[in-house]
């Protein structure tokens, strides 16, 4: 599991909107200190073994750093994310790159936040909606990439992705989360699925904690959550951590920077 990784780069990454609650266009990122901080998660990812395609960011795209929103891959396939109005010209860009390497791609019929709102268990599928994406979504990636579907709502938006909220450590399968982030009937759902879990704070969730990537051996981590980090290798797992202060001003972390193609 993320083996095979997509991400661009931080050239172009700026704050020219505001459509999260970390956004703020009058806290704009150091573009030297973004590219270092983009440039060590990378190889980072290479140094666990990862193959990285890196596909360069449009100067129209301030947000193109964060590739999980462009799609969700499943053996071959993607299905296209549909992003908020002010992201919507990365796509074309995302289309091309995918359809020039051979995926199968996809529209998205319904607003869809790809990766980012769609967090991979072996074949369930856990999947945000009420924000990024509509519920709607769910059924059609059932039928497009053959997941079971487990629908999942966080209760505000600092959790506009998922991914902000949950994480898929490895297998068998482990997730990480922050309980306090997601609706009672989620969290229910999250607990039947008979998971091994382990809690993360909301303030250790709030510094992007759960924006991780994990190989299931080594996890590829914001710096800025100890405790979880501290948990992770109790279990025995490789912990790398990385500063992620860039990309937070996007309302960004690690996990979003990848878009997993395998
Ligand atoms: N500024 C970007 C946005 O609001 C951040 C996206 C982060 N991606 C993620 N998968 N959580 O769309």
């Amino acid at each position: 599991m993320n083996t095979h990784l997509l991400v661009s780069d931080a050239e172009h990454f700026r704050i020219d909107y505001e459509i999260n609650p970390y956004m703020d266009t009058g806290n704009q990122p150091d573009g030297r200190a973004a590219v270092a901080e983009h440039d060590a998660i990378v190889e980072a990812h290479r140094s666990a073994g990862r193959t990285v395609e890196r596909m360069p960011s449009a100067a129209e795209c301030p947000d193109m750093v964060f590739t999980a929103n462009a799609a969700l891959v499943r053996r071959g396939r993607a299905v296209l994310g549909r992003p908020p109005t002010a992201r919507a010209n990365e796509t074309d860009h995302y289309r091309r790159w995918l359809e020039g390497r051979g995926f199968e791609v996809l529209e998205a019929p319904y607003a869809f936040s790809g990766q980012g709102d769609a967090l991979p268990c072996g074949d369930v599928l856990l999947a945000g909606y009420g924000r990024r994406t509509d519920r709607r979504m769910h059924e059609f990636l059932h039928r497009s990439l053959g997941y079971d579907v487990v629908p999942i709502r966080t209760v505000d938006a600092r959790w506009y992705d998922l991914d902000l909220a949950v994480a898929v450590i490895g297998n068998p399968h482990t997730l990480a989360w922050c309980p306090e982030a997601l609706d009672r009937p989620s969290r229910q759902r999250i607990v039947r699925l008979g998971l091994e879990l382990i809690e993360v704070s909301r303030d250790e969730a709030e510094h992007f904690a759960l924006n991780l990537v994990s190989d299931g051996d080594t996890v590829t981590m914001t710096r800025d959550a100890p405790r979880l980090a501290a948990t992770l290798r109790d279990r025995g797992l490789r912990v790398v951590e990385l500063p992620t202060t860039e990309l937070a001003k996007g309302g960004g972390g690690i996990r979003c920077t990848a878009l997993t193609l395998g």
